[in-house]
């Protein structure tokens, strides 16, 4: 820096000698940089930072419009001599700390340290840190498991306003003038009204003495307005499932989840599983209607839950997303499934969807704007979209398989380069249905099983319950709970740890011949079964049991045996195991069933709940919609139910752990049996053929 010049202190309209103790500025108008940005640019003393900000397109976060109300403009004044951007930093380089700042008393509170940038004037040239509370356009920090963080970008955006009273030599309507302040103001131009807020629009400009808070849709819609200040709204983010539904409240001003809640979908009194409702509507006048109406009752009472112990009301929820698969979606909307219970699986819309919270029916704000990711195909919906707008396989150079496991498999495989998909009716027998001993994952159920090699001896742990069930004290620590029978994951482990122990063949049949050396293998009719576990109630894994799951494990494999062949790869690099059940599985007794082809055991993962996580997505950052539409638009589709090759990997994959396909890596990790002679193939063809003739369900 030139020291002659640095005497100088330039000033608005010219320059002046330094006082003692001023900032040593150039002849030119301070220089102001801000980081993390860099940004910087030259401004006249006693410009605002926050100005400064603006005019530089810095991301600073302000609700109040710089009236020094909301908090949420703070910066750090970063002192010292900063070489790289040529400019030495002090407090004298910003007006004293103000009278306003020391008795704002608003939230957040100001930090120790911090300065409001609306209220801090340039002096001198300056370094100034926005801390990312202070960013509008915020990371929101997703689990360290997951993959990338959320960057904010909310549809919803608040804006404090000063508007003109009336008068009578301009005699503008209120809207109007309201209209006029947000431009003014907030660069907010041609914003529309929805009607039912211009009906309370005058009251409430009144009662907010001409200062009110307007939430903003889009920068194109006034959704709500509040009197004065309004500090936050409110989004939530709903994944449909055809047991549970799920809902993320989320504060839509910093990203952060507040509350969030979940109940069974009450559709299920209508029929427990997906083609069971489609029946039900196709059998029942009005069956459709029931179920929309029952699907939105329980979405307000989520609502009412979420906002309940957020200590909020309904009418703060201002945006929702949605996931759903095809058939959960369309009920929601209102739409007849009946198309997706038989080929060709139309949908009936297959784009993104956005309506009124009054439109849809669902006691959010009545201007809350409902955004349903786009569905994929018949039997891949939305849900399916939202896991890969968490996943992002087609950002990598890896080839990824993301599976979500429920009654049908959603099934995506690719890289940066081409991503096909398809569903796989694997039936609901993972999810413990059709399982003799089957239940759902709650208290009591078997989730982990080990079986002794030499003696055929079991030990398991059930949900619960730390404790295996050869430890002390697993009697008395499971007693109020009891082993009542074996959820999805358990029955995984079970097959794989009896298939381990060559209990089970390879073609899945119970050896009966080893009856001779345990009292666990028993016969059952012409079959035989082993006793898991004797207590108040006997759990026996049935031959009929181990059949149901190769044939889920089977139409499961030879889903993605097909979009291998489509993508003309013969491994993937990574899998992504979604859903509840993908959440808890022990991926190398997955692999052990056959269910996935082989990986490397170390880049075999749960992504949790990825389809709730892409709705989340949606909601905190708009722009991601754009972005999953045209994802969504490339992705293949592929329908099993045509191609004649999914019968053959079918009828291969339902060999344990495979009829032909090698698996090196899965070898490493554990001791695999011999392979056998080829399994009967005419057997299984024949199962699969009164198993394609069913209706699917997602
Ligand atoms: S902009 Fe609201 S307090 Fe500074």
């Amino acid at each position: 820096m030139n020291r002659a010049a640095a005497a100088r202190v330039a000033t608005a309209g010219g320059r002046r000698r330094r006082p003692e103790g001023r900032p040593i500025v150039s002849e030119q108008q301070p220089l102001v940089v801000f980081t993390p940005s860099g940004k910087r640019g030259r401004f006249a003393v006693g410009t605002p930072l926050l100005t400064a900000a603006r005019t530089l397109g810095v991301d600073i976060d302000s609700v109040c419009g710089g009236r020094a109300i909301c908090g949420r403009c703070q910066v750090v004044l970063s002192e010292g001599e900063f070489a790289k951007h040529g400019v030495t930093s002090s407090a004298a380089s910003l007006s004293p700390f103000s009278e306003t700042e020391q008795k704002f008393t608003g939230q957040p509170a100001l930090v120790a340290g911090r300065r409001l940038s609306c209220q801090a004037k340039v002096l001198g040239d300056v370094v100034i840190d926005v801390p990312p509370s202070s960013q509008v356009h915020r990371q929101v920090v997703r689990k360290a498991a997951e993959v990338r963080d959320i960057e904010l970008y909310p549809l919803v955006t608040l804006h404090y306003v000063e508007v003109a009273e009336p008068d009578m030599h301009d005699p503008s309507g209120d809207l109007k003038r309201l209209q006029d302040a947000l431009a003014r103001e907030w660069q907010l131009e041609a914003v529309d009204c929805d009607l039912s807020v211009l009906r309370k629009l005058q009251p409430l400009l009144r009662q907010g003495a001409w200062k009110v808070t307007v939430a903003v849709h889009g920068r194109k819609r006034i959704v709500a307005v509040w009197p004065g200040y309004h500090e936050a709204v409110y989004g939530l983010a709903i994944d449909v499932g055809s047991t549970t539904i799920a809902a993320h409240l989320c504060n839509l001003t910093n990203g952060e989840v507040v509350a969030s809640a979940g109940l069974m979908n009450p559709q299920i009194r209508f029929g427990e599983d997906l083609m069971s409702r489609v029946s039900y509507s196709m059998m029942n006048p009005g069956g459709a209607a029931k179920m929309t109406a029952a699907v939105r009752l329980a979405l307000g009472e989520l609502a009412l839950e979420v906002t309940r112990q957020a200590g909020l009301e309904r009418d703060d929820i201002l945006e929702a997303t949605l996931v759903g698969n095809p058939i959960m979606h369309h009920l929601v909307f209102g739409i007849d499934p009946v198309e997706l219970g038989g080929a060709p699986f139309a949908l009936a819309v297959d784009s993104s969807l956005t309506v009124t919270a009054t439109e849809l029916g669902v006691a959010f704000n009545p201007n809350a704007r409902i955004y349903a990711l786009p569905c994929i195909a018949g039997h891949v919906g939305a849900d399916c979209a939202g896991v890969i707008l968490a996943e992002r396989p087609d950002l990598a150079d890896e080839i990824t398989l993301l599976v979500d496991v429920g009654t049908n498999a959603e099934i995506v495989l690719g890289s940066r380069a081409r991503l096909v998909a398809c569903s796989s009716p694997t039936g609901p027998a993972f999810e413990g249905a059709q399982i003799s001993c089957g239940q759902r994952a709650a208290p009591g159920a078997i989730e982990r099983v080990r079986i002794d090699r030499q003696t055929l001896e079991p030990r398991f742990r059930v949900i619960g319950s730390d404790l295996w069930s050869d430890d002390p004290g697993f009697a008395a620590a499971t007693a109020s709970i009891g082993v009542t029978g074996v959820c999805g994951s358990g029955i995984i482990e079970v097959l794989a740890e009896l298939y381990l122990a060559g209990v089970i063949t390879a073609d899945g049949v119970i050896d009966g011949a080893l009856a001779s050396r345990t009292a666990r293998i028993v016969p059952n009719g012409r079959t035989f079964a082993y006793v898991l576990h004797e207590g108040d109630q006997k759990l026996m894994i049935m031959q009929n049991d181990v059949r149901a799951i190769q044939l889920a494990k089977a139409a499961l494999y030879a889903g993605i045996r097909l979009l291998m062949e489509r993508l003309g790869v013969e491994k993937v690099d990574r899998i992504r195991l979604a859903g509840a059940f993908g959440s808890h599985i022990d991926v190398m007794y997955a692999t052990v069933l056959g269910m996935i082809p082989d990986c490397d055991l170390a880049k075999v993962s749960s992504a949790g709940n990825a389809a709730g996580t892409g709705a989340r997505i949606a909601l905190l950052d708009s722009r991601s919609r754009g972005t999953i539409e045209e994802i969504v638009r490339r992705v293949e589709k592929i329908e099993t139910a045509i191609e004649p090759r999914f019968q053959e990997f079918f009828v291969e994959a339902m060999a344990i752990p495979h009829k032909t396909a090698e698996y090196p890596n899965l070898s490493k990790a554990v001791t695999l049996p011999p392979r056998p002679e080829p399994a009967a193939a005419g057997e299984a063809r024949a199962e699969r053929r009164g198993r394609r003739s069913a209706p699917r369900a997602t």
